[in-house]
């Protein structure tokens, strides 16, 4: 297993009070394979990435009973441990490359710094030139010339590349792909994810892919896990997911793709009736009690939990196949 979490919980400690951000939650990755989190905003995707990372603010407060990269336990890191991880092994992509990328710094050196930290066995003409070979690996035409650029002078796409470039430089072991193709326009997003899935290949490299776009997932994970406030509701086969949805909040997100069904759409989630539960003051039992279709009595009264079948679903009236 290459990374192996057992229920993670994510507080933040906030001037209105505490705000219970991750519940209970646990998943697992193995090698080469890809893993799409899908949910609405708001519902700790970003989060769950930047406990992964070692990133959280210092409001966070994280406790779990397993939280393993390796079979290291990453609740024990500090901080020099941390960055000896991060960038090397395990690896991000952010949402927002022109907030990612520093504007002060050429694309290039900006890789290289990351070269610098990490492979020392390099020497700085090897890095140089190694920085030349991601770009072009990529799909960056002239990269030498490229690298001298700064992110403002680059294109979205072509930005994005760079910061792909920049995590994949130290080969990670896990690749985080934070809506990587949200800001992106529908044909570079569809390029954008075939250059992850090739270079993911080539290295047997795992993905963690969060998007809103089920149609996008679909396509690229292995499995799909649907998140709800903040807590796993669904987990299966991205095939079981999308053919037969058990939860219902998992049939309404699929339901508002677009009418054919066709993958690779963007698609507002806007078909769900109701908000996503404020965290400081949750519904008591199942979380999507207040906007389900198929509530009754025991919904609000228990707190369901995910099953341990191959298609895991948190719900006591889950769906019927077909
Ligand atoms: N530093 C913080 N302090 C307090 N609350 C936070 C902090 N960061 C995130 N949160 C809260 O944690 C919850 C999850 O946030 P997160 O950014 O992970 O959502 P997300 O699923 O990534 O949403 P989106 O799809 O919009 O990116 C939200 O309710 C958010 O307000
Ligand atoms: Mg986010």
């Amino acid at each position: 297993m290459l990374l192996d979490i057992q229920n993670l919980n994510l507080k933040f400690h906030t001037s209105k009070g505490i705000l219970h951000a991750i519940r209970d939650l646990s998943f697992h990755i193995k090698e080469g394979e890809t893993l799409g989190i899908v949910g609405e905003s708001g519902c700790g995707k970003s989060i769950t990435n930047l406990a992964l990372m070692g990133l959280l603010p210092d409001t966070a407060e994280l406790t779990a009973d397993k939280l393993e990269f390796e079979g290291k336990d990453l609740l024990s890191f500090n901080e020099k441990q941390w960055q000896g991880i991060r960038g090397s092994d395990i690896a991000m992509i952010f949402q927002d490359p022109m907030t990612a990328l520093n504007p002060c710094f050429t694309v290039g050196y900006q890789i290289e710094e990351t070269l610098e930290l990490h492979r020392k066995d390099l020497s700085k003409e090897q890095r140089k030139e190694y920085v030349f070979e991601l770009l072009d690996q990529v799909g960056i035409p002239a990269p030498r010339d490229r690298a001298k650029s700064y992110a403002h002078e680059l294109s979205g796409g072509m930005s994005q590349r760079v910061m792909i470039a920049g995590a994949i430089a130290c080969n990670p072991k896990l690749l985080i792909a934070d809506e990587p193709t949200t800001a992106l326009d529908v044909t570079i997003q569809d390029q954008i994810l075939k250059l992850l899935k090739d270079i993911q290949e080539k290295n047997n490299m795992a993905m963690i892919l969060v998007t809103h776009d089920l149609g996008v997932v679909a396509e690229n994970a292995d499995r799909i896990q649907v998140m709800y406030a903040g807590e796993v509701i669904e987990s299966a086969s991205s095939s079981s997911v999308i053919q037969s949805p058990k939860h219902p909040y998992t049939k309404g997100l699929l339901d508002s793709l677009p009418g054919n069904g066709s993958a690779g759409f963007r698609t507002p989630l806007s078909s769900i009736a109701g908000m996503v539960p404020d965290l400081r003051s949750r519904p008591s039992g199942c979380q999507f009690n207040p906007r389900c279709f198929k509530f009754q009595d025991d919904c609000s009264s228990n707190r369901p939990s995910l099953n341990s079948d191959s298609h895991q679903v948190s719900c006591f009236h889950p769906l019927s196949e077909g």
